[in-house]
């Protein structure tokens, strides 16, 4: 059976172990319970921020590019989440 193809406007996210606890993020503010984070779009500086959806830029939740480095080490293919103001 074909799985079904995800509705549009709905992002399908796959969680991979990342360490021995499993998990996605490996080391971002393991301190919390759950990271969450709010955007207000009005407040954005710029017309176009690139959120980090990789668990692996040094300023998250916003994205540094750290994500070319982790697709080239493992085959993935994530990348950010485009807001526009
Ligand atoms: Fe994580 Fe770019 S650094 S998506």
């Amino acid at each position: 059976a074909q799985a079904p193809r995800p509705r549009r406007g709905v992002v399908a996210v796959r969680a991979e172990a990342a360490g021995a606890g499993g998990g996605i993020n490996p080391a971002i503010r393991k301190e919390e319970d759950k990271v969450v984070d709010t955007v207000l779009t009005g407040e954005l500086a710029k017309p176009l921020t690139a959120y980090c959806r990789c668990w692996r830029s040094g300023t998250f939740p916003l994205c540094n590019g750290a994500h070319v480095k982790h697709n080239k080490a493992t085959g993935d293919n994530v990348g950010p989440l485009l807001v526009k103001k």
